[in-house]
């Protein structure tokens, strides 16, 4: 007799989101997508989202802009090279090293302007004539990607039981901190697979991150119980949505951050990917969400203000300095 292997536990939903971009929010459709993404934040903390209201035109214009940015000579990219201070702009990571997944490239923005506490840093951009549409087309993008993510927000917000609003102000007001890092990485031989990731395992330290990746694949999933790697499979016309290590800490653990990372998968061509990151609004104390404790519980983290959180997060990465 052959006993077959039980089949993984793990999954990454994809979660049609229309059910309530379209209806009120006591409607049955609604109240299915808030429960599909209240079990997703608690496990894996990883979904896509279809349904939503970013047009296929403009992510496409997006990607291709994306192509003609990175494929400028180096010259021409590192006139906006972000530097210690000003920690937005064209970057090479590791440019020095020798392995292969250090060939990453990256083009970091953010609002305009910064947040006051951001002192030194601004936005940097090209002249329009050296990479014509860029600018616009990736400035567009942001807007739409936020609006989208206020969406998000909106379902966090009635997945955890609270007013459909609670975290409107956190993730939408002229103060928010939301950034944008379009990221290419380089073709990978079979002999150069091996030694090389993009990426390496990590969580996002904001509160919610929305990524959108073309068909090469490459990013994977840490599911613990079984400390294994999945890939994001690419599903066409899909946001990549995780739960970061804020929003984690927000809901006393309720809600999981979970540990990503990029591979090189053996290919001709470049990966590309941008992402939004939700880092939230300085003066927000990030104190346990009433929802988020049973009578009796204990809160797992002590109240931190938003910033403090983010100036020691940020002192172990390099997103965005103040
Ligand atoms: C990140 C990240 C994934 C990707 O920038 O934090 O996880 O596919 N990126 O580029
Ligand atoms: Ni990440």
């Amino acid at each position: 007799m052959t006993v077959t292997k039980a089949e993984t536990e793990f999954k990454i939903p994809v979660i049609d989101v229309s059910g309530y971009l379209q209806n009120d929010k006591e409607s049955p459709d609604s109240k299915e997508v808030v429960a599909a993404i209240r079990s997703a934040c608690k496990d894996p903390g990883f979904f896509q989202v279809t349904g939503h209201s970013v047009p296929a035109g403009l992510r496409d214009q997006t990607l291709k802009s994306l192509h003609e940015f990175f494929a400028l000579p180096e010259e021409v990219k590192s006139q906006i090279h972000r530097t210690d201070e000003n920690t937005v702009g064209y970057e090479v990571v590791g440019q020095q090293k020798v392995e292969v997944g250090d060939r990453k490239e990256g083009f970091v923005f953010g609002p305009e302007p910064f947040p006051a506490q951001f002192t030194k840093v601004k936005n940097q951009w090209l002249e329009d004539s050296a990479c014509p549409g860029f600018n616009a087309t990736l400035q567009q993008y942001y807007d739409e990607v936020r609006k989208l993510s206020k969406s998000m927000f909106r379902l966090l917000a009635l997945s955890l039981d609270l007013e459909e609003t609670y975290f409107d102000e956190f993730v939408a007001s002229q103060e928010s901190l939301t950034m944008c890092k379009a990221h290419r990485y380089p073709p990978t031989t079979k002999e150069m697979s091996t030694q090389t990731k993009g990426i390496g395992a990590h969580s996002d330290f904001g509160a919610l991150t929305l990524l959108l990746q073309d068909e090469i694949g490459g990013l994977e999933v840490l599911y613990e119980p079984e400390n294994k790697w999945y890939p994001v499979q690419y599903v066409p016309d899909a946001y990549v949505v995780n739960i970061g290590d804020m929003m984690e800490r927000w809901t006393n653990n309720r809600y999981k951050s979970t540990k990503h990372r990029v591979i090189s998968p053996v290919s001709g061509k470049y990966r590309f990917s941008i992402g939004i990151f939700n880092e939230g609004l300085m003066h927000q104390l990030i104190e346990c969400i009433p929802t988020c404790i049973d009578k009796g519980e204990k809160p797992l983290h002590k109240p931190i203000l938003a910033e403090t959180y983010l100036r020691e997060s940020l002192a172990a990465t390099y997103a965005v300095g103040a």
